[in-house]
């Protein structure tokens, strides 16, 4: 399946935008978050992109807060918009979050931290502000998801994923896909321990962190 740099997305005259990449993969994401994330508490997800997903997740768990984020303002804007037709009780406002920077979230305020297709869009360098805030966000037990294309010990998992990642360098050598070995350090180094690699459809993985 071919895979896209940046999420092609068209805006509804209410300001959401449709990523039709977000539209295949939520049902497939929510199953599997069924079985990872905590049964109720607060989910900070962050680059939340288009808030097509916000908004899915919140609607299919119900007993979780979902607050959403984004470090573009145009995303957040198309988030607001998913929740203002949404209604959903559990759904917030959008936060400014910058995953490289100090994150604007209270210590141990949240049971689980997600981040969908974010890891081959930033350098390898922020892996670990990435963790770090994330288990700042988190208090022990809590949980860290990530989601997306990654690089196995025995390579790329297709050639549509080699051929994916090649272009991301292209346009920017800093980023592409990361090792599940980096990912996995820079999760320990933070202090998290793995949970699980759940395989996901398009050679995705799921993986999720318990911090210690
Ligand atoms: C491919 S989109 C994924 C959006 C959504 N999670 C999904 O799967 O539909 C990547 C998102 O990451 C956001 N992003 C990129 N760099 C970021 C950073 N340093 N901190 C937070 N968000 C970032 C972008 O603004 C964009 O909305």
């Amino acid at each position: 399946m071919a895979r896209h740099i940046f999420q092609e997305a068209a805006d509804a005259p209410d300001g959401r935008r449709i990523a039709a990449a977000a539209l295949r993969n939520a049902g497939p994401l929510i199953e599997a978050l069924r079985t990872r994330l905590p049964a109720q508490g607060r989910v900070l997800e962050v680059a939340s992109g288009t808030g097509q997903h916000a908004v899915a997740f919140a609607e299919a768990f119900p007993a979780l807060d979902w607050v959403p984020s984004d470090i573009d303002p145009g995303q957040r804007g198309s988030i607001e918009a998913w929740r203002r037709a949404s209604g959903a009780a559990n759904f917030a406002a959008p936060l400014a979050i910058d995953i490289a920077a100090p994150w604007p979230v209270e210590t141990g305020s949240a049971q689980a931290v997600l981040a969908v297709n974010l890891l081959h869009l930033i350098p390898e360098s922020a892996l670990a502000p990435l963790f770090e805030g994330a288990r700042a966000a988190l208090g022990a037990g809590g949980r860290a998801i990530v989601y997306g294309p990654f690089l196995r010990a025995a390579g790329y998992a297709s050639d549509g994923d080699r051929d994916f990642d090649a272009v991301l360098r292209a346009r920017d050598p800093s980023i592409g896909y990361k090792s599940l070995e980096a990912v996995s350090g820079a999760a320990a180094s933070a202090g998290f321990d793995p949970v699980a690699i759940d395989a996901m459809p398009a050679n995705n993985l799921l993986l999720t962190f318990a911090a210690s």
